[in-house]
């Protein structure tokens, strides 16, 4: 089995990025399981004194990372950028230097807006910032949902479907590349050079 930890950017309880993520699973592979992560409004803000002595929060979010074969991360735009509450969780993430939890995992990242650009800005700023942290980014189909509060709806009164094919097609295809990205090692390629440089640093 594949397992992937998928984050949502937004702490909106009526959140589109959220119902996004929650309505991917029917479009993964077989043998990928996507587990949402709930703790992001639990994080404090980054504060560089406490990296030695992480809060709990902190050490929950990076076990998750660790133990995910790879990530999905879904990003609202706020003021043309990302939510500063996503940037803080990455930031946690990141750290310590050359030996954060975030490097080398293969990624899948989108964003989705009710306005017409479906966060494409926000999802630039998103893959540069993985990108920076030595992960492998998987291209493909940009998946930045346009209008996305019609491309979503509810069954059952609770669960969120992805009823746009184009969305959905698009979806199942850059799935496809993140499992074929994890049985490649493509995110452990990418970091090596980092990881070796960290450890000739020990
Ligand atoms: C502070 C703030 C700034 C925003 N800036 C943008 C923006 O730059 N581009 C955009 O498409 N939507 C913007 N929006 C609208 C969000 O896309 C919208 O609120 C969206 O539903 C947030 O994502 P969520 O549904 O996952 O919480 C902004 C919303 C807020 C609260």
């Amino acid at each position: 089995m594949t397992r992937i930890l998928a984050i949502s950017g937004s702490l909106r309880a009526e959140s589109f990025n959220t119902a996004l993520v929650n309505a991917l699973q029917p479009f993964a592979p077989e043998g990928m399981q996507i587990e949402v992560y709930k703790g992001l409004d639990e994080l404090p803000h980054f504060n560089q004194d406490l990296e030695a002595n992480p809060p709990a929060s902190v050490v929950r979010l990076r076990e998750a990372i660790a133990e995910a074969d790879g990530l999905i991360i879904t990003t609202p735009e706020y003021n043309r950028s990302l939510p500063g509450v996503l940037k803080n969780a990455l930031d946690w993430a990141s750290r310590p230097y050359a030996r954060g939890v975030l490097a080398g995992k293969s990624i899948v990242a989108m964003s989705a807006s009710p306005g017409v650009q479906g966060g494409i800005r926000a999802l630039i700023q998103l893959k540069t910032l993985l990108r920076d942290l030595n992960n492998f980014v998987v291209s493909g189909p940009e998946i930045s949902v346009p209008e996305v509060h019609t491309r979503l709806g509810v069954e059952a009164d609770v669960q969120h479907v992805l009823t746009d094919p184009a969305t959905a097609g698009m979806v199942t295809h850059v799935l496809a590349g993140l499992q074929d990205a994890i049985d490649n090692n493509a995110g452990e390629l990418v970091a090596r050079p980092l990881g070796a440089w960290a450890a000739s640093t020990a």
